[in-house]
C-alpha cells in the first residue's frame, strides 16, 4: 500500500519570530521536529520581500533536511533572483508561484496560459533544469484542465494544485463536488504523463479527509493549520511547565 506524503510548510514559524524580531521561535526547531515525527518534507517559501523565511533560513534548513535524509521543497517565484538562490541550494523540490507583493499569501495559481508568464516559466525552469537536473520542479496552479494541459509544456515534474477555494468551501460548509471533480480530471491530464500531483493551500486536519478519500494527491503541503493547532496542543503543556518553575521560588517573606 502506498500513502500521501506531507510536506510540512514552516513558513509561520518564522512569521512568528519575525514579528518579534528574535531568534525564536528557531525554524531548526520546527524542522526538526517536523522530520523527525515523520514528515516527509519541509516546505519553506523564500518570498521576494523576505516577510517571512530570510536566506539564511534557507542553509539552515536545507542542512536539516540533507542530514535526516529528506527533501527540501522550496516554494518560490519564477524570477532571476530566485533562480539564483534555487541553483546556490540546488533542492530536491523547486516549487514556482505567483507572488504579489501585497497579497497577504499566495492566492492563486500561475496563469501559464499569458504568453508572458508562460515564457518567464519557461525560462525559469530550463535554467534550473540545465544546471541542476537533479532538482524537480513543481507549478502551482488551479485545477483547469487548460491551465493543466499548458503545464505539460514547461520542463517540469509535477503541478501542485491550488486548493484555497476548496478550503474556504470547506469551511463554509459549501458544495465540495465542483472542486473534488475537477481534481480528479486534473490527475488524469498530469498522469497520463507521469508527472505528480500535489495539493496544498488552506488545508486542515478535517479538509484534506475528502481529498485523502479521493486518493489522486499524492503530496500535500500543509503549513497555516498545523502551525495554528500546534499552539493550542502545546499552550496547555507550557504553561505548566512555567508553573512549576514559579512554585519553586516562593515569594520573599512567604514562607
Ligand atoms: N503550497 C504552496 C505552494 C503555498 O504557497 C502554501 C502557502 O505558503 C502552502 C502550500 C501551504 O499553505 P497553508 O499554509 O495555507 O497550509
Amino acid at each position: 500500500m502506498k500513502w500521501a506524503r506531507l510536506g510540512v510548510n514552516i513558513d509561520h514559524v518564522a512569521t512568528l519570530r519575525q514579528q518579534r524580531g528574535e531568534s525564536y521561535p528557531h525554524i531548526s526547531r520546527a524542522a526538526q521536529v517536523s522530520l523527525a515525527t515523520g514528515a516527509h518534507q519541509i516546505t519553506i517559501h523564500l518570498r521576494e520581500d523576505r516577510r517571512h523565511i530570510q536566506d539564511e533560513d534557507v542553509f539552515v534548513v536545507h542542512d536539516i533536511c540533507k542530514k535526516m535524509g529528506l527533501p527540501l521543497n522550496l516554494e518560490m517565484g519564477a524570477t532571476e533572483e530566485m533562480t539564483r538562490i534555487a541553483l546556490m541550494h540546488r533542492p530536491q523540490w523547486v516549487c514556482l508561484v505567483p507572488e504579489k507583493r501585497q497579497e497577504r499569501t499566495t492566492e492563486g495559481g500561475l496563469d501559464v496560459l499569458k504568453t508572458e508568464n508562460f515564457e518567464r516559466l519557461k525560462k525559469c525552469c530550463d535554467d534550473i533544469k540545465s544546471s541542476s537536473p537533479e532538482t524537480k520542479i513543481s507549478l502551482f496552479v488551479e485545477a483547469d484542465p487548460e491551465t493543466l494541459k499548458r503545464c505539460l509544456d514547461l520542463n517540469a515534474d509535477a503541478v501542485e494544485i491550488h486548493t484555497g477555494e476548496y478550503a474556504k468551501d470547506f469551511l463554509e460548509n459549501k458544495d465540495l463536488a465542483p472542486h473534488l471533480q475537477k481534481y480528479r480530471k486534473g490527475s488524469m491530464i498530469i498522469k497520463a504523463r507521469g508527472w505528480g500531483y500535489h495539493a496544498g493551500h488552506g488545508l486542515t486536519l478535517e479538509s484534506v479527509v475528502p481529498l485523502l478519500q479521493e486518493g489522486d494527491f499524492e503530496e500535500y503541503n500543509i503549513g497555516h493549520w498545523i502551525i495554528s493547532e500546534s499552539v493550542f496542543i502545546g499552550l496547555g503543556h507550557v504553561i505548566k511547565e512555567m508553573l512549576t518553575l514559579f512554585k519553586k521560588y516562593p515569594l520573599k517573606g512567604s514562607l
